[in-house]
């Protein structure tokens, strides 16, 4: 009796002690599961060696664009894949990089992924031994090495299949087991779509399982592929060792690009964990960050006085032609997605003046068919001579690269060649809205269904810009001619040249425009300060142009001496009670006349002269989609607040009746920018 009673503790207390420990130890090894997205955060201090550091904006540099460069950050904690002498724990990893070439001739070498005995890989050499090995030790079974390389250069034996921007699996040698050209298999199809490791932001994913490892690769925007690009049987039990080192490894050449890590995520006994793709760093446009909580408007004001000197910066840069590789990588890094020179030269036929779909202030847009995939796209061409151009270009990618939405003319990608800066969007077949209203092919008339359905669009895509994005984005040139109508006859706002770039204090040769006459709100032309509540005036005045069929301001001209202002007009058939005489004519009485009242009255309301009285566009597309009725606000139309007297004339008694004609040259006759209003003074 007693020697139970002094036993029962006794075992308690040894299976107590069991599960203490057995419960520590699997916690321990179990929950090796992390995600990194930007390791500015992390709650362990990585262990970096070479040239690697975190930039400030989280993005893990790995090497610089100098000669011979290494770089290794590795996860500081050891990690366990030894289950027992032959069988291993089957892991899962997730990264994104992004490669940035010392010139478009194309870098080197590469990075790679690794599992490494140490972190310390004292002697390795640069080239391509990635930091990882050197000649004296290549293919030694003792190294414990295994390795994915993302390799833009030949491998080391060249003339071997492995061609430049390839991914290569490499146990204890740089000379690699299997390599395949970096693409994708497209849709789980035999179709191979060919990834260019040093374009832009690049998604990688490599998972160990039962003795297979498999290698995906595709470029940030698409979800992983279903197919694996290498799926290769690989005995790792006599590779890896019960304590080794997680984490990436790069080195230049003679070849250099620039190595970064984005985001990691990385788990053992399961599937990495999704990036957070949105939340990835971005390169330090050095902000000041105290400025950025006290409102938009210090955010607007601070952004264009910095992206001011980043251009003047620039501009100086390119002037003296002494570009050194690194100077402009920080904001290179930021855009999803660089093509090649060549690329675009062929999918354009040479920037052929054939190919010409539109010329623009600064740029001219080409159509072009890239020869990778068939797909067509609209490459703006800017010319960089011009300091405005330059601005324009920053300014563009800026705003548009991260950007998403079916309503906007989408940013695919970029390319800086000598002094060409070239801009790649999707390409959207039926033109502008302004050429569909004002120069439709023949017998064409755009129906009311048809218009209404891109106005939804466009205040779809301005309440993304506006309230659904992580930032507050102003376009500042909502008109017709901004308006692309792709094959579905679904609305795309387009050229963000203007977004958030606001020109202080220049003098007139240089000043930036700041939106186009008759779609200014009053309050800008006092203040200059663009609002989300000016882009919701010219969304109204774009409301009434639709319905009506008209342009917002006719100059005067031969058949009569006043200038005609749509607003004005239109009001006066409102206040008439005759507000559908203002309908376009063109549309034959074909329409809903609940919609064009809703849209007529609605340009009426966000054309408001004051700002405050504006609908915001979240309202606006509730009215728009009837889910709340448009109010009756008395004074959005009242007679005494001298509506108009403040906008359009004003402007016109600055602009000669001369700069009207001469800006009519082009085909937006009755828009004119803000610039030669300045340059007019
Ligand atoms: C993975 O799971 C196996 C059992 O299936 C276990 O033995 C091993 O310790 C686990 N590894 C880690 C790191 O959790
Ligand atoms: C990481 O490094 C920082 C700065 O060197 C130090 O303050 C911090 O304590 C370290 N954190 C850990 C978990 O080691
Ligand atoms: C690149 O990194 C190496 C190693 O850290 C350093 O010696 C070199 O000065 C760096 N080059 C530039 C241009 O920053
Ligand atoms: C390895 O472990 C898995 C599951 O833990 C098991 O299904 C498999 O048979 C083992 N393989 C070997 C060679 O022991
Ligand atoms: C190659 O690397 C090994 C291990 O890191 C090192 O001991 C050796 O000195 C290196 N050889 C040369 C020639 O640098
Ligand atoms: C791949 O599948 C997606 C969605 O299933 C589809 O939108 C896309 O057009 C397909 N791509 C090709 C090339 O078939
Ligand atoms: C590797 O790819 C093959 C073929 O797609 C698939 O059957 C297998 O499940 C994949 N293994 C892992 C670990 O993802
Ligand atoms: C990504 O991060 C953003 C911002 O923190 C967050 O709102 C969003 O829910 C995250 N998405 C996922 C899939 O975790
Ligand atoms: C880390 O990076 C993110 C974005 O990349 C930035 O918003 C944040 O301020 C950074 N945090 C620190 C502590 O620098």
């Amino acid at each position: 009796m007693a020697s139970s009673f002094s036993l029962a503790p006794c075992l308690l207390f040894l299976l107590f002690f069991f599960f203490i420990v057995n419960g520590a130890a699997q916690s321990q090894s179990s929950s090796l599961d992390f995600v990194y997205n930007g390791f500015n955060r992390t709650e362990k201090n990585f262990t970096l060696k070479g040239a690697t550091f975190i930039k400030p904006s989280g993005a893990l540099k790995l090497t610089n664009r100098s000669r011979d460069v290494i770089g290794h950050a590795f996860y500081p904690d050891p990690i366990n894949l030894l289950k027992s002498s032959n069988n291993i724990s089957s892991f899962s990893t997730s990264f994104v990089f992004s490669i940035i070439p010392s010139g478009s001739d194309g870098g080197g070498y590469g990075l790679a992924f690794l599992l490494s005995p140490s972190t310390d890989l004292q002697g390795a050499d640069s080239g391509h031994y990635l930091g990882i090995l050197n000649s004296t030790n290549d293919g030694d079974g003792s190294n414990h090495i295994f390795a994915v390389e993302f390799d833009t250069v030949n491998g080391l034996n060249e003339g071997k299949s492995s061609e430049g921007n390839h991914v290569g699996i490499n146990i204890n040698s740089m000379d690699s087991v299997a390599t395949e050209p970096a693409s994708y298999y497209v849709n789980d199809t035999d179709k191979k779509e060919e990834v260019n490791l040093d374009s832009g932001h690049i998604q990688a994913w490599i998972d160990y399982a039962d003795g297979v490892v498999n290698v995906t690769v595709a470029p940030l925007f698409l979800d992983k592929p279903m197919r694996p690009l290498m799926s290769k049987k690989i005995e790792l039990s006599g590779v890896v060792t019960n304590s080794m080192y997680v984490g990436f490894s790069a080195s230049t050449g003679e070849e250099r690009s620039s190595h970064y890590i984005l985001g990691w995520s990385f788990c053992i006994n399961g599937t990495a964990r999704q990036l957070n793709l949105s939340i990835l760093p971005v390169p330090p446009i050095e902000t000041d960050s105290s400025s950025l909580h006290t409102g938009f408007k210090v955010l607007i004001a601070g952004l264009a006085v910095i992206l001011l000197v980043f251009g003047a910066w620039l501009i100086r840069l390119l002037y003296r032609r002494k570009m050194k590789p690194e100077d402009l990588e920080d904001w290179e890094l930021d855009y999803p997605h660089r093509f090649r020179y060549k690329d675009l030269y062929t999918s354009t036929k040479g920037f052929k003046v054939s190919e010409v779909i539109g010329v623009g202030g600064f740029a001219t847009v080409y159509k072009g068919v890239l020869a990778t995939n068939g797909n067509e796209v609209a490459v703006k061409k800017i010319v960089q001579s011009l300091t405005q151009g330059m601005r324009e270009f920053a300014a563009e990618i800026e705003s548009l690269g991260r950007l998403k939405h079916k309503n906007l003319v989408n940013l695919q990608g970029w390319c800086k060649h000598k002094n060409d800066l070239l801009l790649v969007y999707d390409y959207i077949p039926n033109g502008s809205l302004d050429s569909l209203l004002f120069h439709p092919p023949d017998n064409f008339v755009l129906s009311w269904d048809q218009r209404f359905n891109i106005l939804k669009g466009i205040a779809a895509g301005l309440l993304y810009l506006h309230e659904e994005w992580e930032k507050v984005v102003i376009h500042r040139d909502v008109k017709a001619s901004n308006v692309l109508i792709d094959a579905d006859m679904n609305g795309r706002l387009g050229d963000f040249g203007l977004a958030r770039l606001y020109d202080h204090g220049k003098n007139s040769h240089t000043t930036s425009v700041v939106g186009t006459i008759g779609y200014l709100a009053p309050e800008l032309t006092r203040t200059g300060k663009a609002s989300t509540a000016s882009d919701v005036f010219a969304y109204g005045v774009l409301l009434l142009e639709v319905a009506c069929g008209k342009r917002p301001i006719r100059p005067a001209n031969s058949q009569s001496s006043d200038h005609f202002i749509l607003m004005d007009w239109v009001f006066e058939c409102y206040q008439a009670g005759q507000i559908l005489d203002a309908v376009d004519p063109r549309m034959n009485s074909v329409y809903v006349v609940e919609e064009v009242e809703l849209v007529l009255r609605l340009g009426l309301f966000c054309s408001h002269p004051r700002p405050e009285a504006r609908p915001t566009m979240r309202q606006v597309t509730r009215y728009l989609s009837r889910d709340d009725p448009l109010p009756i606000v008395d004074d959005w139309a009242a007679p005494d607040s001298s509506r108009f007297s403040d906008i359009s004339p004003r402007f016109l008694e600055i602009v000669s009746t001369d700069t009207i004609r001469s800006s009519c040259r082009s085909s937006s006759v009755g828009y004119i920018s803000s610039s030669s209003i300045q340059a007019g003074r």
